[in-house]
């Protein structure tokens, strides 16, 4: 199970001043030192938070990966294709939203046209690709025809809900993880992941990367972001074993 670490609301307290810090290039550093697999930011049309300054330092210094979250429809697929991360993951983006509110609509013809021309012009310019989707067969079967190479299953469902219906939520997110595997795509997951609820999912044998952003960058204001995500980290370690044995596990960390 890889962590990939979004920075985002690093760059979200610099702006809130805009000044030169917190600086997300910074931030990177400390991740990696803590054990992420790599390093996840969003480059929104209307800038609110990651710069192109950051993007370009990043793909500099990341010693990981760069996965680029970024809008079909937008200028932004000109500099992924020119600057070449690891990755792209291809979300929808509303300007009125406070973060991203769900999956791609792939069922809309002009969004599906806009991401299948997307997908081609990543993978000529040889960038692993991935899309942001709901966590049902249509979505990962669409993903696949538009020629994904990995989906990111939206886990905000999970997150928000409580009792039997967040083991549904479960269920369901391990169930499209294994048909998604079965049709040969990549699968990871993120969204509302906290160091409270990240372990079933991270016990889900299909899924291979996780994208957690708020709830690390949240803690590393009291603990230091290194040791935030060592911490992460170590839960995602542990949770095969945690779920598989669950009266028999202690959190070394409280959680
Ligand atoms: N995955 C995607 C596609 C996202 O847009 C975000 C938020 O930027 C995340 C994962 C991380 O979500 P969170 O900040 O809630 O961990």
């Amino acid at each position: 199970m890889r962590l990939y670490v979004n920075i985002d609301h690093i760059a979200t307290v610099r702006q809130a001043r805009r000044t030169d810090e917190p600086d997300p290039v910074r931030a990177a550093v400390l991740a990696e030192l803590g054990g992420a697999h790599g390093i996840t930011v969003h480059l929104r049309e209307d800038r609110r938070h990651i710069q192109d300054r950051d993007v370009r330092l990043l793909m500099e210094t990341v010693r990981t990966g760069v996965n680029l979250e970024l809008a079909a429809s937008s200028e932004i697929l000109e500099m992924a294709c020119d600057l070449k991360p690891l990755q792209a993951t291809l979300v929808p983006e509303n300007r009125q939203e406070v973060t991203t509110e769900g999956g791609l609509d792939l069922a809309n013809q002009g969004h599906a046209r806009a991401l299948a021309v997307a997908l081609d012009r990543l993978k000529e310019a040889g960038v692993r690709t991935s899309l942001f989707i709901d966590p049902d067969i249509q979505s990962l079967e669409r993903s696949l025809e538009l020629g994904a190479e990995a989906v990111e299953l939206h886990t905000g469902e999970y997150a928000n809900r409580r009792g039997d219906e967040k083991g549904r939520e479960l269920a369901r997110l391990a169930e499209m993880a294994r048909a998604g595997r079965a049709m040969g795509l990549a699968v990871h997951a993120g969204h509302g992941l906290t160091y409270e609820n990240v372990m079933p999912v991270a016990a889900v044998t299909h899924i291979e990367e996780l994208n957690i952003g708020h709830s690390i960058i949240s803690r590393s204001v009291f603990v230091g972001l290194e040791a935030a995500v060592r911490e992460m980290s170590d839960l995602l370690r542990l949770a095969p074993q945690m779920v598989a044995e669950p009266g028999r596990w202690i959190s070394p960390l409280g959680f």
